[in-house]
């Protein structure tokens, strides 16, 4: 007789956490069970078995690992949210559950970057004042760009996929509408036609990114957004790792 299969919740929503369900689609012994956290309208659904919406804190968490019988969780949420992986530190340590936490690796800066690490956007706002910077590229979410618009000195030049409804108010702005990912050649060719005197992104990690190659080669100054702090907790940078864990775990 075949042992019932246990069940893995993956807090998921990211690219890892679709492939982590499509992995683990027919695994002899685990169901994948994942949670979205229920911000998109029609969001697309993961392989196998999902649930949506927020658990109610740390504890509203532990209540359903619980009550749905979990046997291990797997924390693949995006590196910049910043609440979820410490609820699930809490939860799982509540309950005695093993947690891994599934990102891929940040970026880090080489010898030739010059890079200003910022913890949020106010800093940021503050590094290109003191560089006195006069011409900028905003590679950022539409929604955080109007943390931008006190620094009436600066040029803005704006990378979205759409247009924020309202925009903000820039004293100087303009908006390239555009989804990437985008080449090494395509960005020096940006920032070098605009001008582009410091670059502001965030620490999403990953390949090698056309933009960060970029400023390097062209020695313009990036000023990166950290991720948020996480729990200590086992990590994988790769599906394959997670899968690996798991089967350690059970
Ligand atoms: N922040 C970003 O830049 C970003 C970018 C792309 C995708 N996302 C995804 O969008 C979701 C929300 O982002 P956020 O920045 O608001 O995260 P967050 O600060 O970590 O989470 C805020 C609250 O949303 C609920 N939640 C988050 N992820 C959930 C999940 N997978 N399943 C069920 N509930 C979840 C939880 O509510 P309760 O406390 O009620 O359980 C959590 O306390 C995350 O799943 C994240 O992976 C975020």
């Amino acid at each position: 007789m075949t042992a019932p299969r246990r069940t893995v919740l993956v807090l998921g929503g990211t690219g890892e956490g679709y492939a982590l369900a499509e992995a683990l689609q027919d695994h002899p012994r685990w169901r994948c069970l994942s949670s979205l956290a229920g911000r998109t309208r029609s969001p697309r659904l993961p392989a196998g078995d999902s649930r949506s919406g927020g658990f109610g804190g740390p504890e509203g968490l532990a209540a359903f690992l619980r009550t749905e019988g979990i046997a291990a969780v797997i924390d693949a949420t995006h590196p910049f949210a910043r609440r979820m992986g410490w609820n699930a530190a809490a939860a799982c340590t509540e309950q005695g559950l093993p947690l891994l936490r599934l990102d891929r690796p940040a970026w880090q800066a080489g010898p030739e970057d010059r890079w200003h690490e910022v913890t949020d956007w106010d800093q940021a706002v503050a590094v290109l004042r003191r560089l006195r910077t006069g011409r900028a590229f905003l590679a950022l979410g539409r929604q955080e760009v109007a943390a931008f618009t006190p620094l009436t000195t600066c040029h803005f030049v704006i990378r979205a996929v759409d247009l924020p409804d309202p925009p903000p108010t820039f004293a100087a702005a303009e908006w390239i509408l555009a989804r990437g990912p985008f080449s090494q050649a395509e960005e020096e060719a940006l920032l070098r036609h605009h001008g582009i005197e410091a670059v502001v992104c965030k620490n999403s990690g990953g390949p090698m990114d056309g933009k960060l190659a970029a400023a390097r080669r062209l020695g313009i100054p990036v000023v990166m957004l950290q991720r948020p702090a996480r729990p200590q907790t086992a990590r994988a940078a790769t599906v394959a790792e997670a899968l690996t864990w798991l089967e350690a775990a059970g």
